[in-house]
């Protein structure tokens, strides 16, 4: 794994969006893979920048989101469906019929979920992935002890996620308990995956996902393996990293060429 270390949240995610950014410029029409959650909020925003006054231009993406809360329509608040319109798409010129998000309200949701692999395939495959992190090491819904090689499919979260998320709710008790998310094993054939994470409280996930042993208790540790993954973090999200040091050092002499 690559790991890249800003001083603060913007500065991360400016550098994510540097790194969104060039791949699209780079390809046109390149497949995104989306996340949701506070953390690619920054990142978001600072696309939204580049869209409107650098010219950044969306009009050939295509974009997949990771994951949805099932039984939440659509138009509901909380719904990522509503989040990634409000936060992004609503504000770039991504065509609607580019956009892919799991359909929480899907009659049949094991139909719906092979569904959803294929038109990733279909496509030729997601070239960047966004991934944010569950303080529990989870990517997209990947709840620790998922696959490793899981596809997408339906997940209950466990109580601990219900209860981190139960901020964006009314209570607790209104959090969906069950989800549908791309799996591992679809991560992991993304091209190139990017991890995000903020804060002090990410700073366990970030230690076990990337200096940590690889174990499906710990989602994202699964890239590890993957042949390009990079992560980008912030002061706070990297304190507890052992080789800290060294990937500030790496940055700093990484030729031009080399970048991401
Ligand atoms: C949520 C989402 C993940 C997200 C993670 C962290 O449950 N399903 O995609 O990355 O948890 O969220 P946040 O960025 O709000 O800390």
């Amino acid at each position: 794994m690559e790991v890249i270390i800003k001083e603060t949240y913007e500065h991360a995610s400016a550098e994510a969006a540097r790194i969104v950014a060039r791949r699209v410029r780079e390809k046109p029409d390149c497949v995104l893979g989306l996340a949701t959650g506070s953390t690619p909020l920054g990142l978001y925003k600072e696309l939204v920048r580049m869209h409107k006054s650098e010219g950044l231009d969306f009009s050939k993406v295509t974009t997949f989101n990771l994951d949805e809360y099932v039984g939440l329509p659509k138009e509901h608040p909380q719904s990522y469906f509503n989040y990634m319109q409000t936060n992004f798409f609503a504000h770039i010129n991504v065509k609607q019929s580019n956009i892919h998000i799991p359909n929480g309200m899907a009659q049949n949701i094991p139909s719906h979920c092979e569904d959803y692999e294929r038109s990733i395939e279909t496509v030729g495959g997601i070239d960047l992935q966004v991934l944010g992190l569950g303080v529990d090491g989870h990517i997209g819904f990947n709840e620790p002890t998922s696959s490793l090689s899981s596809q997408t499919r339906i997940k209950t979260l466990t109580q601990a996620t219900i209860a981190a998320n139960a901020r964006f709710f009314e209570s607790e008790n209104k959090v969906p308990r069950h989800v549908i998310t791309m799996g591992v094993g679809t991560i992991y054939k993304s091209k190139h995956c990017l991890i995000l994470a903020s804060g002090a409280n990410k700073s366990h996930a970030v230690k076990m996902t990337v200096e940590g042993p690889v174990t499906a208790m710990v989602p994202g540790s699964a890239l590890q393996l993957h042949a390009k993954c990079t992560v980008v973090v912030d002061d706070a999200a990297a304190s507890e990293l052992s080789l800290r040091d060294y990937y500030l050092w790496t940055y700093r002499n990484k030729p031009d060429w080399q970048r991401v």
